[in-house]
């Protein structure tokens, strides 16, 4: 409703400044240097230009850079970290106060080194995390954790993650994806900005009104004026002249004909695009308590993820383990009692589904090839309600085919691949597209 709104105004707006005096357009100019410009409402540019702290560490707030480290956050870190929550890392939250950039550089490019270095907060940090390993990120530049830190501190104090990102996602449709919770604040932001640029547009108009009949008046008041004036002067505007014309009824219909074509495309690019998705279930059942604070695996209940081509959803005897004694009394867990009674399986709602077309294997990519459920799922452990984390378009699968080096270590069978692989392309590392992994064949048959 937000963003359907700020793009209608902003629609508005341009048509007014495609028509109104080059002054206006002047005006226009200025907004978009201070990093709004009309038309984007649900962009990401303007989800920094609100972002209140964006500025530190990264160099003026710079849009950019933050939806870079946005992406970069999510395919590096975030299985690990979250802003706000503690995951497998510290929440990362004001972590530009607590930390100078020069410090995070090389700790994140490889923290062991930091704490082999012996420095103190880098000691005690590795100490409180139960002496837990954090990845070396050599391949990271400078600029690219800056910006990471960037989007960290554009994201501070703001919602939970998974509610916050995903609400504004689905409102935002396509174009809010990634823009997350920022975005949703930005769009009351433009539309303040939008507002008062039709209130001063109003205002210009209504002082030209006035001035033409000022002068008007002074104009009749005078007695040297011939024929022609008079009737200049006399003349009313004609409204049906204006309906009549042939060029204002085509710039109106070739206004409305693109806007009409922009809405339609934008749909047709959300078209099966499900990220962010999260059903309500039949069962108030918590991620965030059972995989985060119990921490129980997750294998003890999706028992086929390691072993088979798909994950199982746990049957309610799985369930009755633990709360056969646990919670007796809570309505939602006698709603697994009651399924049981009934021996009917709980009707939990779906959240994954990729097309009939794509084939998806669990355990080629969890068992074989060694990926944590988080890099593809999220932060499951510290979900209330699960959602879809990832795209799930067949771009994210062959993107992180042509990424990922292949897991070939203590297995035989690549031997001989690498081997010739290493022959002929030395400089390339060994991915899952080298192996074929990007070939049709492989995911559709
Ligand atoms: C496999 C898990 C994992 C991944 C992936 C990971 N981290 Fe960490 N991170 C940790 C752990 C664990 C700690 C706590 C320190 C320790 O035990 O070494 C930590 C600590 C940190 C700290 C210090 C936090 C503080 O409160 O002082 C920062 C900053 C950080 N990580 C940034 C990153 C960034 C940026 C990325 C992505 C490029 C990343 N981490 C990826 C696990 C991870
Ligand atoms: C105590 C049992 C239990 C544990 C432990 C558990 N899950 Fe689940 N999981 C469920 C149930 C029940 C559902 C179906 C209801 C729902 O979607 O919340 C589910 C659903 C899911 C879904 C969505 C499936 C769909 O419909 O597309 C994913 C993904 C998932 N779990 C991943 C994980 C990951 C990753 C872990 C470990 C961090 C984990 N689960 C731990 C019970 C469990
Ligand atoms: C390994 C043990 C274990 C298994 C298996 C398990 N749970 Fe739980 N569950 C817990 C614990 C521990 C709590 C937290 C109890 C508390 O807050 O005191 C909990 C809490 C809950 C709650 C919240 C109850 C409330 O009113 O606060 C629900 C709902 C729930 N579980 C549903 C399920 C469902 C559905 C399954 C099967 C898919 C399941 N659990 C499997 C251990 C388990
Ligand atoms: C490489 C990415 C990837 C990894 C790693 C991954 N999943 Fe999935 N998961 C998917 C995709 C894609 C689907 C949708 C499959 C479909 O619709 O056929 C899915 C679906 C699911 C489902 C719904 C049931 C199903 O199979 O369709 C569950 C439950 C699940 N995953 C749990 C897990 C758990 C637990 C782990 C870690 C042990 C894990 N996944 C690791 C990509 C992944
Ligand atoms: C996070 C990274 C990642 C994502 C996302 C991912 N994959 Fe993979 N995939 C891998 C890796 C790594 C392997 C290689 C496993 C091995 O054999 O060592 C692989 C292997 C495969 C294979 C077997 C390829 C072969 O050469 O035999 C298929 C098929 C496949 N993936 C399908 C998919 C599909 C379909 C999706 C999207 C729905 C997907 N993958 C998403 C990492 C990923
Ligand atoms: C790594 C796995 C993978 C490979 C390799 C792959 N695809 Fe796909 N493809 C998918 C997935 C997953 C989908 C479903 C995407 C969705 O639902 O948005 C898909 C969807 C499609 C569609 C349906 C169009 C759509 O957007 O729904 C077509 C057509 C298609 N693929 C053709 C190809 C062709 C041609 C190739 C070889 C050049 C190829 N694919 C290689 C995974 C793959």
């Amino acid at each position: 409703m937000n963003s359907f709104l700020s793009r209608t105004s902003s629609w508005v707006l341009a048509l007014f400044l495609a028509v109104a005096a080059p002054a206006f357009a002047q005006d226009a100019a200025t907004v978009s240097k201070n990093g709004v410009t009309p038309g984007t409402a649900a962009g990401a540019t303007p989800a920094a230009a609100a972002a209140p702290a964006g500025a530190q560490g990264a160099g003026g707030g710079d849009a950019a850079a933050i939806a870079a480290g946005d992406a970069l956050f999510k395919n590096n870190c975030a299985q690990c970290h979250a802003v706000n929550d503690k995951v497998v890392g510290p929440a990362l939250a004001g972590i530009t106060k607590r930390r100078s950039i020069s410090w995070l550089i090389p700790w994140v490019k490889n923290s062991s080194k930091v704490i082999a270095s012996g420095d103190e907060y880098a000691v005690k940090l590795f100490n409180d995390n139960g002496k837990q390993q954090m990845p070396a990120f050599p391949q990271l530049s400078d600029k690219e954790i800056t910006s990471i830190m960037a989007w960290v501190t554009s994201q501070e104090g703001g919602p939970a993650p998974a509610g916050g990102g995903v609400t504004a996602a689905n409102a935002g449709g396509a174009d809010g994806k990634d823009a997350g919770a920022g975005a949703a604040a930005a769009g009351g932001y433009t539309d303040i900005l939008l507002i008062v640029l039709v209130v001063v547009l109003i205002v210009l108009v209504v002082t030209l009104a006035i001035i033409a009949n000022l002068m008007k008046d002074v104009l009749q008041g005078r007695k040297d004026l011939d024929g022609r004036d008079v009737e200049l002067l006399e003349q009313r505007f004609d409204w049906t002249k204006l309906y009549r014309s042939t060029a204002l009824r085509g710039i109106v219909g070739t206004v409305f004909a693109l806007v009409l074509l922009y809405e339609g495309v934008q749909s047709v690019m959300a078209v099966g695009l499900t990220q962010g998705y999260q059903p309500t279930q039949p069962i108030a059942f918590s991620h965030k308590i059972h995989a985060g604070e119990n921490q129980i695996n997750c294998a003890y209940c999706h028992t086929s993820v390691y072993k088979a081509k798909s994950a199982n959803i746990p049957s309610a005897n799985i369930c009755m383990n633990c709360h056969s004694q646990i919670k007796t009394e809570s309505p939602e867990i006698k709603k697994i009692y009651r399924a049981i009674e009934r021996k009917q399986p709980i009707q939990w709602v779906r959240v994954h589904n990729l097309p009939d077309l794509a084939y998806f294997n669990h355990s080629q990519h969890t068992q074989v090839g060694g990926i944590q459920c988080q890099t593809c799922h999220g932060p499951i452990q510290n979900m209330e309600v699960v959602y879809q984390y990832s795209a799930l378009t067949m771009g994210w699968c062959i993107n992180c085919h042509r990424e990922t080096p292949l897991n070939t270590k203590g297995n035989a069978y690549y031997d001989n691949l690498v081997k010739l692989h290493d022959k002929s392309n030395n400089a390339v590392p060994f991915t899952v597209s080298s192996n074929g992994g990007t070939e049709c064949s492989k995911c559709h048959y």
